[in-house]
């Protein structure tokens, strides 16, 4: 597993601490329509760190075309009717480019200054020109405002148990679920 990253859960594990069945069973919230309200119909959208689909079948239900990228090979396995490709986001260079890139599931608070960079070119390095890049992040207060739990309505709960400095402006954050370390801005 990745440095700073952990992980625990049902069947396969990514190297970010995603257990694939628990993406597999979660269910999809408002993203899709967040993303569609954002961008034009029918385009062509480059879904970085796709996890099994979860939020790909929706925008393809939409009428997106989408190119789902991941790492984890047993992630995509589950993606359906997307274009697929294994890599890391970083290492990323399709040659192409897309009139949407996505970034999302916080992935773009990776510890990491380096690799954060590097998930930021590969957005860069594939937006078309005129096209947009959507990025999830937290809001400003998701190293102060702990412990915090979020009640999902279709049943699972999020908790944020702690947040303990791990040093160079990195904050290491504890939660049901994967735990990462993130920078503190
Ligand atoms: C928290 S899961 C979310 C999956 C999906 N976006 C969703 O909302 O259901 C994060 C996914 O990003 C992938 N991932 C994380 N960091 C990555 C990286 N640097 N390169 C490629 N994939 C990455 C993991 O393998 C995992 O499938």
């Amino acid at each position: 597993m990745r440095e700073g990253y952990e992980g625990t859960g049902p069947g396969a594990i990514t190297p970010d601490g995603c257990a694939v069945e628990l993406y597999a069973r979660l269910p999809v919230a408002d993203e899709p329509d967040i993303i569609a309200a954002a961008v034009p119909a029918g385009a062509h959208i480059l879904e970085l760190g796709s996890g099994v689909g979860r939020v790909t079948h929706p925008l393809l239900e939409r009428g997106f075309t989408v190119t789902a990228v991941d790492e984890s090979a047993d992630m995509l396995a589950r993606v359906r009717g997307a274009r697929t490709i294994r890599s890391s986001i970083e290492d990323l260079d399709l040659g192409e480019r897309f009139d949407v890139v996505i970034l999302a599931s916080f992935l773009v608070h990776a510890g990491d200054e380096e690799v954060r960079r590097g998930l930021l070119r590969t957005c860069v390095r594939h937006v078309a020109e005129g096209g947009c890049v959507l990025i999830q992040r937290e809001g400003a207060d998701h190293h102060t405002d702990v412990p915090r739990e979020r009640v999902d309505p279709s049943g699972f709960t999020v908790r944020i148990t702690s947040v303990e400095p791990a040093g160079e402006g990195v904050s290491s954050r504890t939660r049901s679920g994967p735990r990462r370390s993130c920078p503190d801005r």
